[in-house]
């Protein structure tokens, strides 16, 4: 049978919904047009294993999140693929593993590169601990986004006139993607004045510097008070809407709910469930192994922000309780 080219309008959860449908709710399970594919991919710290993941696809154009409990992986799954940090398999000489480790994005393969050529390649990701520079402005921490991921840029610093141009390009797109975050009048502040939401979302736009084809956001809502969480929400919806592929750890229970087409549980390193959102997340065995292994937080400079977060989602929890009693 000839291919279909069938366009899809990715704001239309139908249409989303239309292209996981059907498939497979198995560890590993191939997808019809996966963004990114990994194969054997193995982390080791000293004797323990914290990523050991045999295969898995990521579907183009829809919203997955990633979740597991407390140690799960899911953060050096991500340093992992995103460049920075290298997989075990492929650095042991003497310690050779079965099969190589292999991953590839948008047809090209990523194994053990660096992170800024994973940027180039079209995916960017944040960090759990956001990353931005306290005593650097926002506008600057942008300016960086444009540079820190396209390193290469500086080396052709000395052609002056066309770095001039590409600089006012850069100043001008951060601007905007401030003022589409509602932060473009914080522009000269110093991010670390910034609240722990606004921090996130400076995070996420300096990560749309380099106008990526997928984003991975590591707990896009720790820290974030309920003020900024629908703001938050709303624009990794619109990225979805715009094209863009989005994977996303997350502790929040009700967010993964709510935006994710299809969802991967992690436990011990390893892929242990994936399915359609509304499956997995209606899964009561998942989720109290997930609520389970909830309790026992592991961070240290955000803990607080942590603790915050983990009350309001035990009350989120709590208020739907009782409202499904109703
Ligand atoms: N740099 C490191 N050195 C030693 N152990 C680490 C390091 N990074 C992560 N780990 C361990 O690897 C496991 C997975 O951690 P992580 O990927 O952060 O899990 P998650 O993000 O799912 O909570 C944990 O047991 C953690 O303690
Ligand atoms: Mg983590």
């Amino acid at each position: 049978m000839p291919e279909q080219t069938v366009v899809t309008d990715l704001s239309d959860p139908q249409a989303r919904r239309a292209l996981v449908q059907g498939i497979e709710a198995t560890p590993g399970v191939a997808k019809p047009d996966p963004i990114l594919t990994v194969d054997n991919i193995v982390r080791r710290f000293g004797g323990m294993t914290a990523v050991d993941v045999d295969h898995l696809e990521v579907q183009r154009g829809i919203i997955t999140a990633l979740i597991g409990p407390n140690g799960a992986g899911k953060t050096t799954f991500f340093n992992l693929i995103t460049g920075f940090d290298q997989a075990t398999s492929a650095k042991t000489m003497f310690h050779r593993p079965a099969k190589a480790a292999h991953w590839s994005f948008n047809g090209q393969s990523l194994d053990n590169t660096s992170a800024s050529a994973v940027s180039r390649a079209g995916m960017v990701r944040t960090f759990q601990l956001t990353k931005a520079l306290s005593r650097m402005t926002v506008l600057d921490n942008m300016m960086l986004g444009a540079r820190g991921q396209r390193g290469e840029q500086l080396l052709f610093s000395w052609l002056q006139p066309l770095w001039g141009r590409q600089e006012r390009q850069n100043t001008a797109k951060a601007l905007e993607l401030l003022d589409r975050f509602q932060l473009l009048e914080k522009k000269n502040d110093y991010a670390g004045s910034l609240s722990g939401g606004q921090r996130k979302l400076l995070e996420m736009a300096r990560a749309l510097m380099t106008d990526p084809t997928m984003i991975m956001l590591d707990e896009p809502m720790a820290g974030v008070n309920p003020a900024l969480t629908q703001s938050l929400l709303r624009h990794i919806q619109d990225l979805r809407d715009e094209g863009m592929t989005v994977l996303f750890v997350e502790h929040d229970m009700h967010m993964v709910r709510h935006i994710s087409d299809w969802v991967v549980v992690m436990a011990e390193g390893r892929v242990v469930a994936e399915g359609e959102s509304q499956v997995v997340m209606a899964d009561q065995a998942v989720i109290d192994a997930y609520l389970g292994a909830h309790h026992d937080t592991d961070l240290g400079d955000d803990s607080l922000l942590e603790d915050e977060a983990l009350q309001q989602l035990a009350r989120e929890v709590a208020e739907e309780e009782a409202g499904d009693d109703k």
